[in-house]
């Protein structure tokens, strides 16, 4: 069995035993090394829903663990603080446990999620996801081997794993590409071999889009077109993606990551949901309109002003940020995934951006 849980019904027992209480054990893993391998923190509550002494009472829960005969080739207890177990384990267990890991191909572990306490559960990992647009910087690299490493334990433990590489291959940025695209086409350019060097096409399209009003317009014309579906646009678009998805396979071959192009979860493919997530949104009374755009204001979120930080669902011009992206793919994920959790690789600076994306569950 799991050594936490052995514990933990172990020191329940004995509270059991000790003061007729069915509280909880409370078995956590020690804060620090000088107390122990784990240590009991629920004798605490349980003194005070009693009225007794909390240290005398971790004497008597110590005393009835060691009565037990269960505990002693395998941990010193000691109470500490004011009604703390420490729980060291001995070297001789951790010596016995390790070779027994050591003859078994799976370490000792099932493939049936026992050692999550809930069981076998379903996950979506959402890692890696790069945008389209550029190379994969060191966030990505950073997400990609992490979120991998992740996914091959949960697996391993057996639990079943969706991965979502939520690639960017959408947005206004897209527009200046195409434009780039169109023109080394009419120019009879092979696009092939334009697009090996994803990050000097970028450079070259946004330097264009700078200095070049006509070539800016028709950038801007692209991302219409784009998100009319334009057909001809949809194809040239398509192959641009097509291309920097095989870029980004040829790293993850390379760094043997088991992300394969099934698993890529664009963040164009939640594009038919996102009126409705507004719809939704707005039928839950949470849209306000401000300078245009729709926003969903969370008391949560304050800002240095100290006012709500408002997240835009809906720009003034239509388009749709990506939160709402993130609000479609999480509904998804939930709805018709239907996954137990759903883990996030992803760069610390969007901390503010999941956080508002995963406060109103309810809605969802
Ligand atoms: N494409 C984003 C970036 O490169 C990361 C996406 C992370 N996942 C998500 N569901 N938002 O910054």
């Amino acid at each position: 069995m799991n050594l936490k849980n052995f514990l933990d019904q172990l020191v329940e027992h004995s509270l059991n035993n000790a003061a007729g209480d069915p509280s909880p054990a409370v078995v956590k893993q020690a804060g620090k090394p000088e107390f122990g391998h784990y240590q009991v923190n629920g004798v605490m509550g349980a003194a005070k829903r009693m009225g007794t002494n909390p240290r005398q009472l971790a004497d008597q829960v110590v005393a009835s663990m060691q009565e037990s005969g269960s505990i002693e080739d395998i941990a010193e207890l000691e109470v500490a603080g004011p009604g703390f177990i420490n729980i060291s384990l001995t070297p001789r267990f951790i010596e016995k446990s390790l070779a027994t890991m050591l003859r078994d191909a799976r370490l000792g572990n099932k493939a049936d999620g026992e050692t999550h306490p809930l069981g076998k559960r379903k996950y979506v990992v959402d890692y890696s996801s790069p945008n389209l647009a550029k190379e994969m910087h060191i966030g990505h690299l950073r997400s990609t081997s992490i979120g991998d490493a992740t996914v091959r334990i949960l697996e391993f433990l057996g639990h079943e794993v969706v991965r979502a590489n939520h690639v960017g291959d959408w947005g206004s940025q897209f527009g200046s590409l195409l434009a780039y695209m169109s023109l080394l086409e009419s120019e009879g350019k092979p696009l092939a071999t334009e697009l090996k060097d994803l990050e000097v096409f970028y450079q070259k399209a946004s330097e264009l889009m700078r200095s070049d009003e006509l070539f800016a317009a028709q950038a801007r014309q692209f991302v219409v077109k784009l998100q009319s579906g334009d057909e001809a646009c949809r194809t040239l678009w398509q192959r641009f993606i097509d291309e920097s998805i095989t870029h980004c396979q040829a790293i993850y071959d390379l760094l043997n990551i088991s992300l394969s192009r099934e698993d890529v979860r664009a963040e164009s493919s939640y594009n038919d949901d996102l009126a409705n997530i507004v719809a939704e949104l707005e039928s839950l009374g949470l849209v306000e309109v401000s300078d245009g755009a729709k926003c969903v204001f969370l008391p949560e979120f304050i800002g240095k002003d100290d006012k709500p930080i408002p997240a835009i669902i809906e720009k003034s011009d239509g388009g749709y940020p990506y939160i709402a992206t993130d609000l479609a793919a999480a509904k998804y994920r939930s709805k018709k995934l239907k996954v137990d959790e759903a883990l996030y690789f992803v760069d610390r600076r969007q901390t503010l951006h999941l956080s508002q994306v995963h406060q109103r569950k309810s809605g969802f």
